[in-house]
């Protein structure tokens, strides 16, 4: 097996705002060179604050965060040199055009004045190049962000959620422009997201993070097996006590959820022995399926693996 370097590790990172309680755990990150590493957790989980860690925004005495292989609080610069973020909100000049707010940035990053066209290509804005940033979409103004945090050529980009507030469009455009950095330009790009299903499409590797814990590390593949080995049937009944009852005995029942009884179920082929252990127990079965693919299904599924 190829064994890639990691490009950021972290080394039992934990961390807490002043006074307040632990907001990371025993965070052990590791994002192979070449990835598309997405981070996932809901909202609160502590992704900012783990890529404001990584990116020095946080005082942290942590010795165990290394980019490149270098220590972050001995070689803030030179990593800063080969990394690229897009944090917070851009700040971008909107009564200047795409091109013009470039140009401010490349002066104050010093870089050649090919570089510019270049990003302008890479994020498909030089059509729009000489509109005003005002007249810009959502989207365009995202990408004109991420023209600007890879001015330097960076070999990492950090992103923390490029697509929250963007619609289905700007979504799907901001997905094919971070394939086209990892496959094309040979970027190592570290992004987060709150949406299992984003990050089902576009990542090689997967960190999942949860409440300041980090329960899932390794490759989409990975994740994927364990989702298929520990199934989530839901079914409908009329007695839901009763299905709880009669279940139990053989499989793990979830807490209530609505109207469904939920299983853990490491194989989807038992669905015809659960119907008819209900329906011989006198439950009526109304529906009987997968349950869908969402982040909170997949925690419960972590956790009881
Ligand atoms: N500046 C801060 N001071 C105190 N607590 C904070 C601060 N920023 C975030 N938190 C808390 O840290 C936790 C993780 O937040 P955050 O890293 O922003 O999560 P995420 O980005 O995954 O939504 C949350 O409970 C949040 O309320
Ligand atoms: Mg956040």
């Amino acid at each position: 097996m190829e064994i890639k370097q990691a490009v950021i590790e972290t080394d039992h990172l934990s961390y807490c705002f002043r006074g307040g309680e632990k907001v990371l755990d025993d965070i052990n990150l590791s994002v192979p060179a070449g990835s598309i590493y997405g981070f996932l957790g809901p909202n609160g989980a502590g992704k900012t604050t783990t890529l404001r860690l990584l990116l020095g925004l946080l005082r942290c005495e942590n010795p165990g965060i290394r980019l490149f292989g270098h220590q972050l609080h001995t070689s803030r610069i030179e990593i800063m040199r080969r990394t690229g973020s897009l944090i917070e909100q851009p700040s971008l000049y909107l009564h200047l055009t795409g091109q013009e707010n470039l140009e401010v940035f490349r002066r104050a990053y010093d870089c050649p004045k090919s570089r510019a066209e270049k990003v302008l290509s890479i994020t498909g804005l030089s059509n729009a190049a000489h509109k005003k940033v005002k007249a810009y979409s959502l989207g365009m103004k995202q990408r004109l962000s991420i023209a600007v945090a890879l001015l330097h050529d960076p070999e990492l980009l950090i992103m923390d959620e490029p697509t929250n507030g963007l619609d289905p469009n700007g979504i799907i455009e901001i997905r094919e422009l971070i394939r086209d950095l990892s496959q094309n330009q040979g970027k190592t790009v570290l992004v987060s997201s709150h949406l299992l299903t984003e990050v089902e499409k576009l990542a090689t590797h997967v960190g999942i993070i949860h409440q300041g814990r980090l329960l899932f590390q390794g490759t989409l593949a990975g994740l994927q097996n364990l989702q298929r080995q520990q199934s989530l049937l839901e079914i409908e009944v009329d007695k839901l006590t009763r299905a709880e009852q009669i279940l139990s005995t053989h499989f793990q029942v979830l807490p209530k959820h609505g109207f469904a009884v939920q299983v853990v179920c490491p194989d989807a082929d038992q669905a015809a022995l659960i119907n008819y252990m209900l329906v011989s127990g006198g439950v009526r079965v109304s529906r009987l399926g997968v349950a869908g693919n969402d982040l909170e299904k997949l925690f419960l599924q972590i956790i009881s693996a």
